[in-house]
């Protein structure tokens, strides 16, 4: 199982909105085949393996990081591809949530005289697929808040200037885990002073598939000349009424989609709206990039699954640009507290990576 959840890992990224999935087949202790997804709309890891096994999957053991599946979609049923080549005991680490699986998968093996066995890899395969399982049991993204900040919780020195924070160890961190997720947000104000192009770029270049780039922006303050809005992916603007129709026509044939969602009681994009909405489209896991009024926004509507935050050995005082804004906690005991804390070493900054309880 620890390959097959390796073999999962290794293709994260790449299978949105399917899940990211793992598969080894044994025979006489030896591996037969393994298997990861491919891209949409190719084979799942199931069907991966066995068609790399061929005859050799008859009365071998599947090792598989989540419950195959038992529908058609876009490919035929998992199960009964395994049932058909003559498997004699699939090892399945988590059941699939999806309200298309959920436990009929492993019926079927078992009704046509499949052994299966649950749970061995469980934690580690519900934590690759985090944002899946979220997905299809609230219909919402998993929502990751990153920041990098200075040992005093500044993301940007008085100015507004944010470059850097953090070292270049942390921003190439930072590029490879973008590769991962369907899509990056931020706020209006990180447009305006920052001018970022929100791709992912691991090891200096373009990566080969972007996330989706969401600027939050309720009265519409984006540029026409926003770098968000160049090459190298699609961009969604998030706005409300009060936005300038002129400006969303600009913005739409500039190529960017422009989403009128209903403004909260302070009159911003209703953040638990447009999150419903990216849910709706397939975005399982959404990259908040900030900055510090955005994110205050996005924990006050408890809206943030996971933290990253790059804390960098700096210190740039004063009280502007504090990496999560907002009304804050009135006491200690209020403050948000994060569970399974890792931290990493990247360079002199340290990132800390966190559950919201
Ligand atoms: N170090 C880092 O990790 C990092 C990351 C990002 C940014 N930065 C820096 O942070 C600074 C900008 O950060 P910031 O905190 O001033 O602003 P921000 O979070 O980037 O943007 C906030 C703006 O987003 C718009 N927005 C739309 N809907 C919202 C909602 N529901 N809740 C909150 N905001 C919403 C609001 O403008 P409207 O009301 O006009 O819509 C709001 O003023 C820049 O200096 C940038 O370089 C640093």
């Amino acid at each position: 199982m620890r390959r097959a959840l390796a073999l999962a890992a290794s293709v994260e990224g790449t299978t949105s909105p399917n899940p990211h999935v793992g598969c080894v087949l044994v025979k006489d202790g030896r591996v037969v085949a393994e298997g990861a997804t491919e891209p949409p709309p190719g084979r799942h890891a199931e069907a991966v393996a066995l068609a790399n096994a061929g005859d050799a999957a008859r009365g071998a053991d599947a090792c598989v990081t989540l419950e195959p599946c038992s529908h058609t979609g876009r490919t035929p049923p998992c199960a009964d591809a395994l049932i058909a080549a003559g498997v004699a005991r699939v090892i399945v680490a988590i059941a699939d949530p999806d309200a298309k699986v959920a436990g009929s998968g492993i019926a079927r093996l078992r009704d046509a005289g499949v052994q299966v066995e649950t749970g061995d890899g469980e934690a580690g395969a519900a934590r690759l697929l985090e944002a899946y399982i979220k997905h299809r049991t609230t219909g919402l993204p998993f929502i990751i808040a990153k920041f990098a900040a200075t040992l005093d919780g500044k993301i940007a020195a008085a100015s507004g200037d944010s470059r850097w924070v953090a070292g270049d160890a942390a921003r190439a961190w930072a590029h490879e885990f973008r590769t991962k997720v369907d899509a990056i947000m931020c706020g209006v104000n990180n447009v305006l002073l920052d001018d970022p192009q929100l791709t992912a770029r691991p090891g200096g270049a373009i990566a080969g598939k972007q996330p989706l780039r969401v600027i939050a922006d309720s009265r519409g303050r984006t540029p026409l000349t926003a770098k968000a809005l160049g090459a190298g992916g699609r961009t969604l603007i998030a706005t409300t009424g009060a936005s300038p129709a002129a400006w969303r026509d600009d913005i739409a044939a500039r190529g960017a989609e422009v989403a009128v969602l209903p403004a909260g009681e302070d009159g911003r994009v209703d953040l638990r709206a447009l999150v419903r909405m990216l849910g709706e489209r397939d975005v399982l896991s959404l990259l908040a990039e900030g900055g510090g009024v955005l994110h205050g926004s996005l924990f006050a509507a408890a809206l943030v699954d996971k933290v990253h935050a790059i804390i960098a050995p700096k210190i740039v005082g004063g009280s502007l640009y504090p990496a999560v804004a907002g009304e804050g906690a009135a006491r200690m005991a209020d403050a948000i507290a994060l569970r399974d804390v890792e931290t990493l070493s990247l360079g002199d900054d340290v990132a800390f990576i966190g559950y919201v309880r």
